[in-house]
């Protein structure tokens, strides 16, 4: 595989958490923001992160019989620290220059997308893949904004990054091969299944989750259940670890609104593409779900209250 440094634009919800998985899968991150503290929130994420996967590491060696307690977190605590070293935080686009890729996971707005994919196909070397983690954006588009649209590729990791097992690694009938294969391998050594898709609406997930956090919380506008008694059906009902409307309030709520509003004007006569008015209402009312603390329900850090 070509690449060796990776850059990751964007160290938010989505961003800290590429980085931080490419970090640990043997590359050397440049994890670029706008400001210093948008960096330094995100730089903390990773350091709490790391810290709750090494104890998690050490508790597991020492249950397998593998190592002593003592030895055991010492290595944990080696291993994270190496993540660590190899993740370099700037607020200079300049230094992606020399990435032989570079992720996107910047706001989810097409226009703002394709301007820094434009700016970054002047700025770094010709071989250096692009890929965005964009949740429904033409990926062709931001290729060809770019100028390079061959060697572009979504990433689209799933939330929370670190420990969901997914990749979904999208072509456009311009991405070369060998950057395609690249970009799986790349998925692969930071420890996830990628799974090859089309540059379609949603690509495979969101096509079919979306449609259905939507009709959830259609349900819950009706009043044919509670949210409570919506995600108790799917998750006793289907297995799932989180229902809809609480995996909403993970996702969050603006995310979402995102997307479907995407869809809706590009789809309008795809039924499965409306925006609930609860969704909108909710989004208006700053309550965005988990990251502002309520959505449908409330939320301290990652617990549900
Ligand atoms: N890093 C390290 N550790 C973490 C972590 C992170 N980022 N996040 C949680 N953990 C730890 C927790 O601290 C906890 O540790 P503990 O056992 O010592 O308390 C452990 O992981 C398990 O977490 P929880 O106790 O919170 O609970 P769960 O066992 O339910 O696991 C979950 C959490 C993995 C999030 C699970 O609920 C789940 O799979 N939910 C569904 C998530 C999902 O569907 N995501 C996809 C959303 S769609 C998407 O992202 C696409 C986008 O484009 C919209």
């Amino acid at each position: 595989m070509a690449i060796k440094k990776v850059g990751v634009v964007g160290c938010g919800l989505m961003g800290h958490g590429i980085v931080q998985v490419a970090a640990q899968g043997g590359f050397q991150v440049v994890a670029l923001e706008a400001e210093q503290k948008f960096l330094d929130s995100g730089l903390g994420r990773i350091d709490k992160s790391l810290a709750k996967l090494a104890e998690k590491a050490a508790e597991k060696a020492v249950k397998e019989g593998k190592a002593s307690a003592e030895d055991a977190k010492a290595k944990a605590a080696a291993d994270a620290a190496a993540t660590r070293a190899r993740i370099t935080g700037s607020t200079n686009k300049a230094d992606l220059a020399d990435c032989d890729l570079v992720i996107e996971a910047i706001v989810e707005n097409l226009d703002v997308k394709k301007a820094l994919f434009a700016e970054l196909g002047k700025l770094c070397k010709p071989s250096t893949i692009f890929a965005s983690n964009t949740s429904s954006f033409p990926i062709g588009e931001m290729g060809d904004a770019s100028g390079r649209p061959q060697r572009m590729v979504g990433l689209h990791f799933f939330n929370p990054v670190q420990l969901m097992k997914l990749v979904e690694v999208v072509r456009t009938p311009k991405t070369a091969d060998d950057v395609f294969a690249d970009a799986m391998a790349f998925g692969k050594a930071c420890g996830k299944a990628p799974v090859a898709c089309k540059d379609t609406p949603g690509f495979v997930v969101n096509r079919l989750l979306v449609p259905y956090m939507v009709e959830a919380m259609k349900m819950l506008e009706r009043g044919d259940a509670s949210a409570e008694d919506i995600d108790t059906a799917m998750k006793f009902g289907c297995g799932y670890p989180m229902g809809p409307i609480e995996l909403t309030d993970y996702v969050g709520l603006d995310t979402t609104l995102f997307i479907v509003e995407g869809w809706t004007k590009r789809y309008p006569n795809d039924p499965s593409f409306q925006v609930p008015a609860l969704l909108k209402k909710k989004v208006d009312e700053k309550k965005l779900g988990r990251k502002s603390g309520e959505g449908f329900y409330k939320w301290e850090g990652d617990k549900r209250v």
